[in-house]
């Protein structure tokens, strides 16, 4: 799977100063789910690893998540809506398709100066917003970049269909990303990024858009909701994930042995798994928090980063690998040296 990232000299190094996140209250149990689909507990959990998912209240958009985690991430890096330069938000699941949820965020947020604008890669989200802030950081376009990860996926889920309603659930994770004085071997290190569009079909939303715009006969067919090849997407994800972690760490001139913490997208626990073994990584340096949140797409990495580091699992000159891996298709990795 070819994959790219910036590869010129960069003018200035970035580096993540913090991060924050937010969950929804509202909490939905395999058991709720038991009694709206043919499924069982002992199904998703063996199939999946999810135990419960977070979902937001009906009236409740994507940029109310944002704004939360978003500001508990500027809190943790100490800078304040005024100093925010550009603000990127990584969502399929935005409140309108126009204007921008990274728009209707800065006027929540008081982001006054920001340029904004949202990403569409799916679980991908979070990583490919690193290398964007990386390359306005370096060319020196920016100083302070805040990117936030979100999904409302439940408003998105068909209730109806049990191969993916039990996957899903609402988050949202955020980081301040700005330039990096440190040391060489601090920051972020490295990102590599790839797409495919000829396996679109795996993962979609196919109804609501320009190819097929919102009609009785969309609804009626439920086009309106999120569609997956689960068990596809499963196997090229899980080779995917591989080759863009070796891909990052290659570039960052280090190998699988130096990782500290591997911090996957948290899509499917056997997925997760089947990569750890690929990379040969011991369950100490995996960090999974799947059981509690389910597939949360772009909001997963950032949620996972934030809880690790809350948690202590993320220390001062640790050396974080990133992955994620979703519709598009996209993947993408980052090297990161706290
Ligand atoms: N409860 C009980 N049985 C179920 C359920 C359920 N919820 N869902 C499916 N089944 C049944 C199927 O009908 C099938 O039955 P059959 O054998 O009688 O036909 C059987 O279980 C096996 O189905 P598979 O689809 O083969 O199950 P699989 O082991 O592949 O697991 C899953 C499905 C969990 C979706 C898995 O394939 C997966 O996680 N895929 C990857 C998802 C992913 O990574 N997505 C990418 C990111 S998402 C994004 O970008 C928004």
């Amino acid at each position: 799977m070819p994959s790219s990232g910036i590869s010129g000299k960069l003018v200035r190094r970035s580096r993540i100063v913090g991060t924050g996140s937010y969950v929804p209250e509202k909490i939905l149990t395999n058991a709720d789910l038991e009694r709206m689909v043919d499924t069982s507990d002992a199904w998703i959990t063996d199939r999946t690893g999810i135990k419960e998912r977070r979902i937001a209240d009906p009236g409740v958009p994507s940029s109310a998540l944002a704004e939360k985690a978003a500001r508990a991430a500027m809190a943790d890096a100490h800078v304040t809506p005024e100093e925010i330069d550009a603000l990127v938000v990584a969502t399929v699941t935005p409140d309108r398709f126009f204007p921008s949820t990274s728009c209707t965020l800065q006027d929540k947020l008081g982001t006054k100066k920001a340029f904004c604008f949202d990403i569409a890669a799916a679980c991908s989200g979070f990583v490919y917003g690193l290398e964007v802030a990386r390359g306005f950081i370096g060319s020196g376009t920016t100083d302070t970049v805040l990117l936030i990860g979100v999904e409302s996926l439940t408003k998105i889920t068909d209730w109806t269909d049990r191969t993916t309603c039990v996957l899903f659930g609402d988050a949202a994770g955020a980081a301040v990303i700005r330039p990096n004085d440190g040391p060489e071997d601090t920051g972020i290190l490295s990102v590599t990024l790839g797409s495919d569009g000829s396996m679109g079909d795996m993962l979609e939303m196919p109804g609501g858009g320009s190819l097929r715009p919102i009609s009785q006969e969309v609804v009626d067919q439920r086009l309106q909701f999120l569609k997956m090849k689960g068990n596809e997407v499963f196997k090229v994800g899980v080779r995917g994930m591989e080759q863009a972690c070796l891909d990052a760490l290659r570039k960052a001139g280090h190998t699988i042995e130096d990782v500290d913490l591997f911090v996957p997208h948290q899509a499917n626990l056997r997925m997760i798994e089947a990569t750890q073994r690929r990379l040969r990584l011991p369950d100490e340096k995996v960090f999974v928090n799947i059981h509690k949140y389910g597939n949360t797409s772009s909001a997963s990495v950032p949620l996972a980063l934030d809880e690790a580091r809350r948690e202590g699992r993320v220390k001062a000159g640790s050396l974080v690998l990133l992955v994620a891996f979703g519709g598009g298709l996209t993947w993408g990795a980052a090297a990161i040296r706290f």
